[in-house]
């Protein structure tokens, strides 16, 4: 019997191999990728060889991580090159024939080894303008809502905050516009606030001036790195481009939504 392992290497139940693990190890002023090779055994992820090599072989070795349950969004990191957690990354899924590279997240700056200072994203949270509920629809406090306005949002609120999308989004990643572009995790934030049925403030213009919408060419890159699989281009992205197109380039709409503000 072997454990599956579509596109990477069978490896037999209750059975164990080596495997080597090209692991960066530096911090701000400079790193390179260290070879350590263990051994792993069935049903293991990266993350517990990870473990293992900090446990037997580096033990000042830097890695963040919580929950080991794809829930916490802390040990975002690249393998083989691709944005990934490293928990739910499994080894049957790898090619363990050649070295396994791990690497730090590339679009935010080195503390040490796997561990990146991702502050520079609660700091943007903080700019974007808060939650605006209307007045209670009844005497008691409470709100009605239709159903399907409380399923659009839902998807949104699935987001672990691992940054995985930030990570592989060209605009930050390779351009480094991090002063003006906000980058997809907070425009699916956006869209969460902006699209829910209760939510009374507008944000489009801060959209286009202050978050940079504009630089997003919808490459979708960030969808497919999604470990919530949250639809970020097509559910987030677009509808909210196509709100700051209405509100900015359409001035016939723009009368129009003036006599509907209340559609929402
Ligand atoms: S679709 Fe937009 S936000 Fe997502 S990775 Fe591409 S440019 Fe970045
Ligand atoms: S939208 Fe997805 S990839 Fe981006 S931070 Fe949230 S969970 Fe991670
Ligand atoms: S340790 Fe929590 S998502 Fe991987």
């Amino acid at each position: 019997m072997t454990t599956p392992s579509p596109g990477g290497t069978a490896v037999p139940a209750d059975s164990s191999r080596s495997a080597t693990f090209r692991v960066w190890r530096g911090d701000a002023q400079g790193g390179k990728l260290v070879d350590y090779t263990t051994t792993v055994t069935t049903g293991m992820v990266v993350l517990d060889a990870i473990h293992q090599i900090q446990a037997d072989q580096a033990n000042d070795l830097a890695v963040r991580w919580n929950c080991k349950a794809g829930k916490c969004g802390s040990c975002s990191a690249e393998v083989n090159g691709n944005p990934r957690l490293m928990c739910m990354t499994r080894l049957s899924d790898l090619p363990l024939e050649k070295p396994v590279t791990v690497e730090p997240m590339r679009s935010f700056p080195s503390i040490r080894d796997l561990v990146t200072d991702v502050s520079w994203n609660f700091r943007v949270k903080t700019q974007i303008e808060k939650f605006t509920p209307r007045a209670p629809d009844a005497p008691d406090g409470t709100w009605r809502m239709d159903q399907a306005d409380v399923d659009r949002v839902q998807e949104f609120r699935k987001c672990i905050e691992c940054f995985l999308c930030q990570d592989v989004c060209h605009v930050l990643r390779d351009h480094h516009l991090h002063e003006e572009f906000i980058g997809p995790r907070f425009l699916v934030h956006v869209a969460a606030l902006e699209m829910h049925p209760l939510d009374t403030a507008d944000r489009v213009a801060e959209l286009k001036q202050a978050h940079g919408i504009g630089y997003c060419n919808i490459t979708k890159c960030c969808t497919r790195v999604c470990p919530e699989h949250i639809t970020i281009t097509d559910n987030a992205i677009i509808p909210l481009k196509e709100r700051v197109v209405d509100e900015f380039y359409d001035p016939l709409g723009r009368v129009v939504r003036l006599f509907s503000r209340s559609e929402k």
